[in-house]
């Protein structure tokens, strides 16, 4: 391709720039090296990113097919011989080829002589996970009550009267020392308080009408009979699992396997929103570390932002910018930086840009919003430029040492020392066997918690003909359980009482008063504590 010699910079001054601009003192990333234009690669001026700047987030973009997943690849493999462990979500399954080796071809040769690197095949320590135990992988599962009520209408796609109620059902179990641990527990929850004996109870929890905790309870079956209930229950991840190193000091990159991610979109990337906010609560504070703690890749981000609420974004957006000084540095990987609010991509301190397309309106849009978002550049027409990227290359810009944008460098990328394409089913097997954590995680356990408590009840007020149950007090605690499974539900949000007894007001009336609003804002706010809280502590 001949970038037309108008784009064109000055060869020498952008060598010279980039030099300049990626000479970090600290180790570093290597993503590549600079091309001035589609034929000329200069390996001597590199492109990298600085290991002490990842903690300030990342998104790599690019339409598909253009090399999203090969720079995740290599990303996580330098990271892991740095010593960083590593998270990423799996969508295709090309990511388990880390495990192994990759395989020397003409197309890794050409581009290794071109960027002047030694390229040493390597397998990688790789730890699989699977959502809810589908696929090959250690299950991974997550309590009710550690998803929160934000996270979960997201996944059930309710509205915001929907979201508030669900947030005060939670709520209510807290106080009522009812253990929302899987599916079922939060569905007889449900059924209790839409049924003859728990209607006062709901009416006491104020501002949940039947007809909402009905839709939320239909919602909740059609979420069941989609297999979600595997992906809820104990025993629930503990995230800190994911920052091991190996004994010989290299990262654990643990991956985790979305099976089928089309028919679930929502339950996949709210999924690993909760890892990120219960990492969040689980590490401690670090400053600005030499390196990250962790470096976490959001596959298919896009279904994160996807017809959010306004609570759930807000909560994305504070859970990136808090997560930093924890050490935690995220990756976003996604078609286009318009799939990712501004809140957040203002956020993001490194861009690995693969090819755009124009083909659409629309497209020419996203491609015009994308070039405003890059600081100046030596390309004069950086549109063009990134529409005529070829596969696993980017145009790149990231923090220096310093936090100012390093030049923009249109980059050939390395190829990943690893396998380009998934594991070998055996092998993955083999690993998942071998693994302690599966012996932690394998096999699912279901103690008591609101179901059978909620049974209990029943049967007691029928026993005493007494449809009313006691109402329990605030600050009761919950049941005590064995220490080996001490991730239980606790008071821990301070929800305003709302809701008077005495009207018959409906809901669209009660919601529109001034004074319920408020109290609901403040109940949202509350709950959005409560997630970060995620009631394991
Ligand atoms: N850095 C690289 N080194 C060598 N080959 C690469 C590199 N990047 C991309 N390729 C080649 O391009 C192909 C597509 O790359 P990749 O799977 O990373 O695309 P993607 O952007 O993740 O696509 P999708 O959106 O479909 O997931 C790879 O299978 C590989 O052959
Ligand atoms: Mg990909």
């Amino acid at each position: 391709m001949s970038s037309s010699d108008s784009d064109a910079p000055d060869p020498q001054a952008l060598v010279t720039q980039v030099q300049e601009g990626y000479a970090f003192d600290g180790p570093a990333l290597e993503l590549g090296a600079l091309m001035s234009t589609a034929d000329h690669v200069h390996p001597e001026a590199p492109v990298r990113i600085p290991l002490g700047m990842l903690n300030r987030h990342g998104l790599v973009a690019g339409a598909t097919g253009t090399g999203k997943t090969k720079t995740l690849q290599l990303l996580a493999e330098q990271l892991s011989d740095a010593g960083v462990p590593v998270f990423a979500a799996d969508v295709k399954g090309d990511l388990s080829g880390l495990l192994a080796a990759g395989e020397p071809s003409a197309r890794v040769d050409s581009r290794m002589t071109a960027l002047g690197q030694e390229w040493a095949p390597t397998g990688y320590p790789v730890e699989l996970y699977a959502l809810g135990g589908e696929g090959t992988g250690v299950p991974l599962r997550a309590s009710i009550s550690s998803f929160g009520p934000l996270l979960l209408s997201k996944v059930l796609g309710l509205n915001k009267t929907q979201e508030s109620s669900l947030g005060l059902v939670f709520h209510y179990a807290d106080k009522a020392g009812l253990p929302l641990l899987d599916l079922s527990d939060l569905q007889a929850l449900l059924r209790y308080l839409t049924s003859d004996e728990g209607k006062a109870e709901l009416k006491g929890i104020g501002g949940v009408s039947t007809a909402t905790a009905g839709v939320i309870l239909r919602s909740l079956v059609t979420l069941e009979t989609q297999g979600a209930d595997r992906f809820f229950g104990e025993p629930e991840f503990e995230p800190s699992d994911l920052m091991t190193t190996t004994e010989d000091g290299r990262g654990l990159i643990s991956l985790l396997e979305l099976p089928r991610l089309q028919d679930r979109p929502a339950l996949f990337s709210t999924f690993l929103m909760w890892l990120l906010a219960d990492l969040f609560h689980s590490l401690p504070e670090v400053g600005d570390p030499e390196k990250p703690s962790l470096v976490f890749f959001f596959d298919e981000a896009h279904l994160l932002f996807d017809d959010a609420s306004d609570a759930f974004l807000d909560q994305v957006a504070q859970t990136v910018r808090l997560i930093r000084s924890k050490g935690v540095g995220i990756f976003f990987v996604t078609q286009s930086p318009t799939d990712v609010p501004d809140e957040v991509l203002a956020q993001l301190g490194s861009r690995v840009q693969h090819a755009l397309r124009a083909h659409t309106p629309k497209d020419a849009k996203a491609l015009k919003a994308a070039v405003s978002t890059y600081p100046h550049s030596e390309y004069d027409d950086l549109g063009r430029v990134l529409t005529s990227l070829g596969v696993g290359e980017a145009v790149v810009t990231v923090m220096d040492e310093r936090g100012a944008p390093t030049p923009v460098a249109w980059t050939m990328l390395r190829a990943p020392q690893s396998r380009m394409a998934p594991a070998d089913p055996e092998a993955m097997t083999a690993l998942v066997a071998a693994s302690p954590r599966q012996a932690t995680y394998g096999t699912a356990i279901d103690r008591e918690s609101a179901r059978e408590k909620l049974a209990a009840r029943l049967e007691q007020a029928a026993e005493k003909e007494e449809a009313q149950p006691a109402s329990p007090a605030p600050t009761q605690q919950p049941e005590p359980v064995p220490p080996s499974q001490r991730k239980i539900p606790v008071p821990r949000t301070t929800v305003p009482s709302g809701g008077d007894d005495s009207g018959e007001s409906t809901l669209d009336r009660v919601v529109s008063s001034p004074v319920f609003k408020d109290a609901v804002r403040t109940a949202a706010r509350e709950i959005v504590r409560g997630m970060f809280r995620t009631g394991r502590r």
